[in-house]
């Protein structure tokens, strides 16, 4: 454990992504209080826990009201596993049916909406004696993968008749939930309250309808049913500028390094590969330790800001794979071992999101593996 700049870690690289663990815990309340005790709420930690560090994301959210979990890939569950931990994890992608054995040997549930799929699952669970929970995806509006809304009753019928395998969950996911407009995400909702109509009347149980990602968290609470899927909103981070703040969030990343080298250049002085910025007066340029390779792009070469000593100062020429420059001309005190803010505290991720025309979502996960991920 380390202080809220990821101090008290002297072996740790000065290039460190620093994630509050209380920020998390303060997101997870903040979810449980707007959708309720009722529902259930899956944290969705895949991709490494949007960046964040899966492992200790998930035990974050589980002790402060997340009762099971999402990964995009049975590895990633199996990973979870493998640290001990024992809630319910759904798997959201869709695996081929030889990959079967790999949800059910780490006890995963796993989406379907193929026969294939559900039969070599039924068949592996069946050879190692236990049974598998599915959850049978639903397209009402996506265009990603899902079953079309009128093929859902059969199918389930198909999963319900599995000797090993349960039916736990329907779910469909929306694609514009985000957006100010909600009337896409509506008929997303009508459709879906049509597939649980119908398969109510077919007499088929379905313990966990599902739909809300944090967009239908925040904005759509007729989308909350039985259970809510948040993944942005848990990190701290609002899904788009559209959505309403019906959550108070707290960001639990900070990316930050330190200055390397000061160096006092002439008016004229090139800067970095390419030379595409030039000194136009004598300048004080800091190199920092942080390149592409870090998943600092390079996008934002010529065009990023970051914090120093409280200060917003421009990056300087191109993002190399592991060092940039940043002109300090402005803050003559700072020296080598300085704190450098990438995004966090004073620069929102979303201002560096929107420079290289992305996501706050994109930034976060594209952090590179060699970053430490640093816990407060
Ligand atoms: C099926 C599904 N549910 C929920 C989520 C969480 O979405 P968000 O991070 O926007 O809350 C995702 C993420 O992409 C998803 O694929």
């Amino acid at each position: 454990m380390a202080d809220r700049c990821g101090r008290g870690t002297d072996a740790v690289r000065a290039t460190r992504a620093v994630v509050d663990l209380e920020a998390v815990r303060h997101n997870i309340r903040g979810i449980r209080q707007r959708v309720g005790d009722r529902r259930q709420l899956m944290a969705v930690v895949k991709a490494d826990g949007y960046g964040h560090g899966a492992l200790p994301v998930s035990r974050a959210a589980l002790d402060s009201g997340a009762g099971c979990l999402a990964v995009a890939i049975p590895e990633e569950g199996q990973e979870l596993r493998t640290a001990g931990i024992e809630c319910p994890i759904l798997v959201f992608g869709l695996i081929q049916p030889n990959e079967a054995s790999k949800t059910i040997m780490a006890g995963l549930e796993q989406t379907v909406c193929s026969v294939e799929l559900l039969d070599a699952l039924d068949q592996e669970s069946k050879s190692r004696g236990v049974t598998t929970s599915v959850h049978i995806k639903v397209d009402t509006g996506m265009g990603r993968i899902g079953l079309a809304p009128a093929d859902v009753v059969e199918f389930a019928r198909r999963a319900a008749s599995c000797p090993n395998i349960v039916l736990k969950g329907v779910y469909s996911h929306f694609s514009c939930a985000d957006e100010r407009d909600k009337e896409f995400s509506r008929a997303q909702i009508r459709r879906f309250g049509e597939v649980l109509g119908a398969l109510e009347a077919a007499g088929i149980a379905v313990p966990v309808r599902h739909m809300a990602n944090s967009a239908g968290v925040l904005d759509l609470p007729e989308a909350h049913f039985d259970m809510v899927r948040p993944g942005i909103m848990i990190y701290g981070l609002y899904p788009s500028a559209e959505v309403s703040h019906s959550v108070e969030l707290r960001p639990a990343m900070s990316f930050v390094t330190r200055i390397c080298q000061v160096k006092v250049v002439p008016p004229g002085t090139p800067i970095g590969y390419g030379a595409t910025f030039v000194t136009d007066r004598k300048s004080r340029v800091a190199t920092i330790p942080v390149g592409y390779a870090d998943g600092y792009r390079r996008l934002l070469s010529n065009k990023g800001q970051v914090v120093v000593r409280g200060k917003r100062v421009p990056l300087l020429g191109r993002v190399a794979m592991d060092m940039c420059m940043i002109d300090v001309s402005s803050i003559p005190e700072a020296r080598a071992g300085d704190e450098v803010v990438l995004f966090g505290a004073g620069l929102p991720v979303e201002e560096v999101a929107s420079i290289i025309g992305t996501i706050n979502y994109e930034v976060v996960t594209g952090i590179g593996k060699r970053v430490p991920r640093v816990y407060v």
